[in-house]
């Protein structure tokens, strides 16, 4: 049988080239591998940060067109809300039950968040435990996910463990699926992270081609006249290299080869057109999406249609196994 995949999709405002890359591209990707795919908008999570209630329908729609246009498809995938499947929150309570304190107060994620001046919601601290019940409640058995999310999902593996050992085999132990997110630096800036903070140095994917063509044109480099890539020594020009190479599935060293001889004016107009190629799709087909509401609202019923009896299935065995009438 298909093993289940389940992911979540934090909704995050507009999405950059590095959002891109590191979860919706590989999502696309595993589509074409044989599983029982589950792929949710995790509004729930999104809420652990202060933001703008006025803000937030939006930010949680367009996440889901996001996802549609990029290319996740209703027919491979069930894609739903989060917050649509109520079991989610349900589980979350039981498992609240077998997860220490002193464990989730280890999560780097949650230690960065209050560094930067968090204020520590116990929704906030509570984050991995809803993750894992997003998880299980689909009896979920692989998960992609980037590297910054490997120690919350060690956590959901844990959570499965001391479930199983309590209350009698239950839960698989899922795994990740590595999702090897390149680095995409500002385009502006390249010590930086690419992010929509630094909008100038940022590719958002509804950027048009003039202005793909503007902000790449712009982007910073050095006095050296030989494309090469040495993001050590020479990041700007190797972040180019390195759009280039996830874009065109090729590697940095083929290109540095490719464009012996070339100058950067030149490479440049080359790169915004590989950008503006890769977007155009996207854009077209979000710009149908937003004008066809409706539909997106159907694919999302349909999706928590086919994901809810899986997830009462699960809510009802879990709660005979753990006493509740
Ligand atoms: N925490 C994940 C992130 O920040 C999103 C997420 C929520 C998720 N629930 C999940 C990912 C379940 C995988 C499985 O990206």
């Amino acid at each position: 049988m298909a093993k289940i995949l389940v992911s979540g999709l934090k909704p995050s405002g507009t999405l950059h080239l590095g959002n891109y890359l590191g979860m919706l591209k590989q999502a696309v990707v595993l589509q074409e591998k044989s599983y029982r795919r589950f792929y949710f908008i995790a509004d729930y999570h999104s809420l652990t940060l202060k933001y703008k209630a006025s803000e937030k329908a939006k930010e949680i729609f367009e996440m889901a067109v996001d996802a549609l246009a990029a290319g996740l498809d209703p027919k491979k995938s069930t894609i739903f809300i989060q917050s649509h499947i109520k079991e989610h929150a349900n589980l979350t309570w039981i498992f609240n039950n077998i997860t220490s304190v002193g464990e989730l107060t280890r999560m780097v994620e949650y230690k960065e968040k209050v560094a930067q001046g968090q204020v520590p919601n116990a929704g906030l601290l509570d984050y991995p435990v809803l993750m894992a019940a997003d998880i299980l409640v689909y009896k979920g058995e692989v998960v992609p996910v980037g590297e910054d999310q490997l120690q919350h999902l060690e956590l959901s593996r844990t959570i499965a463990r001391t479930f199983n050992n309590r209350f009698g085999k239950t839960f698989p132990e899922p795994k990740a699926i590595l999702t090897k997110a390149p680095r995409i630096m500002s385009l502006a800036d390249p010590k930086q992270k690419m992010s929509k903070s630094i909008s100038r140095g940022c590719l958002f994917l509804t950027d048009s081609a003039k202005v793909i063509k503007e902000k790449v044109a712009a982007a910073q480099t050095d006095s050296h006249k030989e494309i090469s890539y040495d993001p050590e020594k020479r990041p700007g020009i190797s972040n180019l290299v390195l759009i280039y190479a996830e874009l065109t599935n090729s590697s940095p060293i083929q290109l540095v080869k490719k464009f012996k001889g070339v100058g950067y004016r030149e490479f440049k107009s080359e790169l915004a057109r590989v950008i503006d190629k890769e977007f155009k799709p996207f854009r077209e087909n979000r710009k149908k999406l937003l004008a066809n509401k409706s539909k997106v609202v159907k694919i999302l019923e349909a999706g928590a249609k086919q994901a809810r009896p899986v997830a009462e299935a699960t809510m009802a065995e879990v709660r005979r196994k753990v006493g509740l009438i």
